[in-house]
């Protein structure tokens, strides 16, 4: 696997590549990889010839210090892990390549950063969206691969790549759970095992929501008894859980189409905060 640090050596390196006919898959990452983010490096692999994972943890997108502070960084063993998955290329810059001019550049996406995630993390989305272009703009690749375990990062980024006209397609890769049922998550280590055991509530939330739905009870009564639930569980915290339109996350409160609505959640266990998501159809 090549590791670049930089950003003009890389360049150089895919050109070549570019030169060659070679097509580039882009997996975009902020480390502490787990089975979710390998999953997106194996898609790449299947249907591109040249695979680039980038490791970054953006300060842009969090909106508190300390989460970022925390956040995991294992270079090395991140770096093993993409070698043992045939990951062809490694981008691991410092802060200095990536924002080496002075950031003020903001990202407005609309009523799609000001609900959900956008509402609870203010200039979140905004971050995101300024790395992800960077980055395709560095690596000008065919594909990006995300997760829909961040599901409103996949829309914003669907948004950001039909606004800057990216020469590219987006692939949405479906979420990775550990045997219990909890979405695979960089920040799931940073959980006690007591808090590692309750986490599960916010899964477990998602399947109620959908079979109360099922029921026909009505929205308000499901977000009632999902916050029951939750706050039931020492030290976690529910911040909300939506019932939403899949294409563009506006709140529904009843399901007439269920191939069109999503049920999302975010919450914290002590102090680190989850997010998760369900399709009512797949
Ligand atoms: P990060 O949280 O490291 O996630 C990198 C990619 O892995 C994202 O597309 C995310 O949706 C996907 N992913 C995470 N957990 C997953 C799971 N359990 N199953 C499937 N896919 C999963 O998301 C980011 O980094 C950053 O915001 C980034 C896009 C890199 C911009 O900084």
């Amino acid at each position: 696997m090549e590791i670049f640090k930089q950003i003009a050596p890389l360049r150089a390196y895919l050109k070549i590549q570019k030169e060659r006919k070679l097509s580039i898959g882009l997996v975009p990452t902020m480390g502490a990889l787990h089975p979710g983010h390998l999953t997106l490096i194996g898609n790449s692999r299947a249907e591109n010839d040249l695979t680039v994972c980038s490791i970054y943890v953006n300060p842009t997108q969090f909106n508190n210090a300390s989460d970022l502070a925390k956040y995991p960084r294992l270079l090395e063993k991140d770096s093993a892990m993409l070698e043992e998955a045939g990951c062809d290329v490694l981008f691991a810059p410092a802060n200095e390549a990536m924002y080496a001019a002075a950031s003020e550049l903001k990202m407005d996406f609309g009523d799609l950063d000001k609900i959900l995630e956008g509402k609870f993390r203010p200039g979140h989305f905004s971050g995101v969206g300024l790395v992800v272009s960077k980055l395709f703009n560095i690596v000008q690749p065919d594909v990006a691969y995300f997760g829909q375990k961040d599901y409103q990062q996949f829309a914003v980024i669907t948004r950001l790549k039909e606004e800057l006209l990216f020469d590219l397609r987006l692939k949405a890769v479906p979420i990775v759970r550990e045997k219990d049922g909890l979405a695979m998550s960089s920040r799931n280590m940073r959980l006690a095992p007591d808090q590692r055991q309750r986490a599960i509530v916010f899964y477990q939330s998602l399947l109620l929501a959908k079979s109360l739905l099922e029921q026909g009870k009505s929205w308000k009564q499901i977000e009632e008894e999902v916050k029951r639930k939750c706050e039931a569980q020492p030290e976690v915290k529910l911040e909300y859980i939506a019932l939403a339109d899949r294409k563009n996350l506006n709140p529904l409160n009843n399901v007439t189409d269920r191939s069109a609505a999503v049920l999302l959640i975010a919450g914290y266990v002590g102090e680190i905060r989850l997010i998760d998501n369900l399709l009512l159809e797949e």
